[in-house]
């Protein structure tokens, strides 16, 4: 059954360029799967969430579907997932996502806080750094501008709201904030610590090529009120 979600997933996230594509699911699923290994949860459970937590994303399918969640319930239909499943996972993918979580929303069980973890890690290490290249290339802005820097506090509405500026200002805006964001107790946060680190060790590299002391002040400072 997980075999067939996973091939509905693919036709949905094949075309996505914007980093919820399927590389991004697969790495989600594995992640998911090695916490839930460790927190002893079930596995189905949450392969099942993991698998179709950005098929009605806001961003690609519109507030309408993304509140209905019209993708997931059809293709667990089409996938004969039993009632109760999907009433688990529903609740689980009502309360997942990051603007969900400046509202104050987050998923209550286990499963639902294990891919909100490792979703939210996916936002971070190596390939976080990548899918920010990757994102700001795709809106035409800049990497790094040493002129503008990060919105001081960011929230749901002007998270959803503001231009895009540059991948760095993100990592300040977001990716930095991630590890405090960790719901389940061991496995979530010693994984986001590590990913946080080369975030953090990547950027010292970056603003000593870029000869720029004022932004590693700026890093320094913030990692202090972190
Ligand atoms: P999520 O899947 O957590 O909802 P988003 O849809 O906000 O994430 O973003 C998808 C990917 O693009 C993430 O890896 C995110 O860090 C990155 N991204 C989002 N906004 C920006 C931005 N302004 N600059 C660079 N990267 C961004
Ligand atoms: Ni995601």
């Amino acid at each position: 059954m997980i075999e067939k979600v996973r091939e509905k997933v693919k036709e949905i996230l094949e075309k996505d360029n914007s980093g919820h594509g399927m590389d991004h699911i697969e790495r989600v699923l594995h992640l998911s799967l090695r916490f839930a290994e460790k927190e002893n949860a079930d596995k189905n459970l949450t392969a099942l969430i993991a698998l179709l937590h950005d098929v009605d994303d806001y961003k690609l399918f519109g507030k309408e579907n993304a509140a209905n969640l019209t993708n997931a319930k059809k293709i667990m239909n089409e996938c004969n997932v039993d009632e109760n499943t999907q009433k688990s996972v529903c609740a689980a993918l009502h309360k997942i996502g990051f603007s969900k979580r400046l509202g104050g929303d987050k998923p209550e069980s286990l499963e639902g806080k294990i891919v909100s973890d490792a979703d939210m890690c996916d936002a971070i290490g190596a390939n976080g750094l990548l899918r920010a290249h990757k994102y700001s290339t795709k809106h035409g802005a800049k990497f790094f501008d040493k002129n503008i820097f990060p919105i001081e506090s960011v929230n749901a509405k002007s998270y959803t709201t503001q231009p895009t500026s540059t991948s760095v200002c993100h990592v300040f805006e977001k990716l930095l904030k991630l590890k405090n964001l960790m719901l389940t107790t061991e496995s979530g946060k010693n994984e986001a610590e590590s990913r946080h680190n080369i975030i953090v060790e990547f950027l010292r590299h970056l603003f000593d090529e870029e000869n720029a002391p004022e932004w590693q002040n700026y890093l320094d400072n913030y990692l202090k009120n972190l």
